[in-house]
């Protein structure tokens, strides 16, 4: 039984909800069949913790968090499609989780970071890109102009981020752009900060987040009520 802001939200008498919980869990309250893009940045399992080493551990960062897979395929109707963060490191520790789940892969997408971590600075080119899985269930056609899978878009700097690995707005809004129409339904089953729920209601789609840490979930609600109703611009919301 889908809690009340979850209802409210699939039935459209509001824009958006981040819920507090385990996805693995509390996702089962979304019906089957009802969200028009699983756009998802998860913990990639390689212990993150902030490019100063200060911030706290993400949780479930331990293995690559793949487990909610299957629920992004139920939950997805026929012709959804599947946006997946990940890390080099872990590109094929994700593949083939999302295939088994039953999606068919489409693209790696590249998102351009402008300038990134510092890695090893003598023998490691300079990194500034993350990369996501594009796949699809079913029969998928992009609602506008084909999209380019290079990404450029400036990172939050570190100090303007409250969430250790917040993606900036323009990027997530220039995905939600490519895949949904407007009053379409998003889905994050791992918001952080927000990020796709804000950037999500800001474009005119409907978006249901949610997160098992209590902090983010404060931080994504606090982001959602303020700054969606703005434009989802970096300079104008970050
Ligand atoms: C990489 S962060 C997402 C950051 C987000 N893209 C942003 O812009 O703020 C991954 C998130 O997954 C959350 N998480 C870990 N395990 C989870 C679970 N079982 N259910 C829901 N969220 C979970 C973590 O608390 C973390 O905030």
């Amino acid at each position: 039984m889908p809690s009340s802001e979850i209802s409210d939200v699939l039935a459209g008498r509001r824009r958006g909800a981040i819920m507090q919980g385990d996805c693995l869990v509390d996702g089962r309250q979304i019906p089957d069949g009802t969200v028009d893009a699983v756009i998802v940045d998860p913990p990639f399992g390689i212990r993150y913790r902030g490019q100063n080493n200060r911030q706290r551990a993400l949780l479930n960062d331990e293995q690559p968090f793949v487990w909610f897979l299957p629920e992004a395929y139920r939950v997805l109707r026929p012709g959804g499609s599947l946006i997946c963060f990940c890390q080099w490191r872990v590109m094929e520790d994700f593949r083939r989780p999302i295939q088994l789940a039953g999606f068919r892969i489409m693209n790696c997408l590249i998102w351009d970071k402008g300038h990134g971590g510092m890695g090893h600075t003598g023998c490691q080119f300079a990194p500034r890109h993350e990369v996501a899985w594009f796949a699809i269930k079913g029969r998928f056609r992009f609602p506008g102009r084909r999209p380019a899978d290079v990404l450029p878009h400036r990172i939050v700097p570190p100090k303007r981020r409250i969430h250790s690995t917040q993606k900036p707005l323009s990027l997530m809004t220039d995905l939600i752009d490519s895949v949904t129409k407007p009053d379409e339904l998003i889905y994050d089953p791992c918001c952080g900060s927000g990020s796709t729920v804000v950037a999500a209601v800001a474009t005119g789609r409907r978006a249901i987040g949610m997160d098992l840490d209590a902090e983010h979930v404060a931080a994504a609600r606090h982001r959602l009520k303020h700054e969606a109703a703005n434009k989802a611009s970096d300079q104008s919301v970050e």
